[in-house]
């Protein structure tokens, strides 16, 4: 897929809660193809301490109004940079980079696991898989309400659960104890979020044998497979989850729980 290095400007940056922004990016000309789960790599001008590009999940593709969204969490320097953009402002992103979830080739059931900012690819995907007539069913988990991301975004795109660790919204405990897991059963399971919850759904899924794709968030740096410091060992030997990934089936992996 052909990458691309855009001067995109910013349309808005609006402050979700104490941990993270929206940012919502346009260009002058039409937005390249992107698919769900691809990333981009942005640059973050203006910061001292951010000398690499940081890897931003796509969250959102609009084309209707060409605009592409990210969701930030504002966890060091680059990211609060990148929080205090100005409408206006020009943001560098190379992209689309990495691979995509595997799109339905039928009619398939679809389950989408977000939790924290690994919630971000699940809007677009959801919104590919309805576009496709799969609507799929979202669990999205938080520590507490106020740590639910974009659940009105989600909303008109499936039928959507919720877990609070706290109970504050949902049911109480983690995406693995929800009662929908236990209900219904699923053709494939895509999932993002820490990685002591995606183990705990791949598991989920193993013992169901239910197709299952994961999103890792390994530390990466060049983003297009130079600088190797984001390798993830697998069945197939060391690959890259820049280009090899982000999403990988779980058969790929060496996770043993
Ligand atoms: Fe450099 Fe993946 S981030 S090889």
């Amino acid at each position: 897929m052909k990458k691309f290095c855009l001067d995109l400007t910013v349309v808005s940056v609006s402050k979700i809660n104490d941990r993270y922004v929206l940012i919502k990016l346009t260009h002058n000309e039409e937005l390249p193809q992107m698919e769900p789960g691809q990333f981009v790599e942005v640059r973050v001008d203006g910061s001292p301490t951010t000398f690499l590009r940081r890897p931003i999940s796509i969250n959102f593709v609009d084309r209707k109004n060409n605009q592409l969204w990210l969701l930030v969490a504002t966890v060091g320097d680059g990211t609060h940079k990148m929080a205090q953009l100005k409408e206006g402002e020009i943001l560098n992103c190379v992209l689309p980079l990495g691979k995509s979830f595997t799109m339905p080739q039928q009619q398939e059931k679809y389950l989408l696991v977000g939790g924290g900012v690994g919630t971000a690819p699940m809007l677009y995907l959801g919104e590919q898989l309805k576009k496709m007539g799969c609507a799929p069913t979202f669990l999205l988990g938080a520590r507490s309400q106020k740590d639910l991301l974009e659940l009105d975004y989600f909303e008109p795109l499936g039928r959507l659960f919720v877990t609070t660790e706290d109970g504050t919204a949902g049911e109480k405990g983690f995406v693995t104890n929800h009662s929908i897991l236990q209900n219904e059963t699923f053709d494939r399971i895509c999932v993002c979020g820490p990685t002591p919850m995606m183990k705990a759904v791949a598991q989920y899924a193993r013992q169901k044998n239910i197709e299952c794709e994961v999103s890792l968030e390994n530390m990466m740096a060049c983003g297009v497979g130079a600088c190797l410091c984001c390798v993830e060992k697998t069945t197939e030997g060391n690959l890259c989850v820049c280009t090899d990934g982000p999403v990988f089936n779980i058969k790929q992996l060496l996770w043993q729980s």
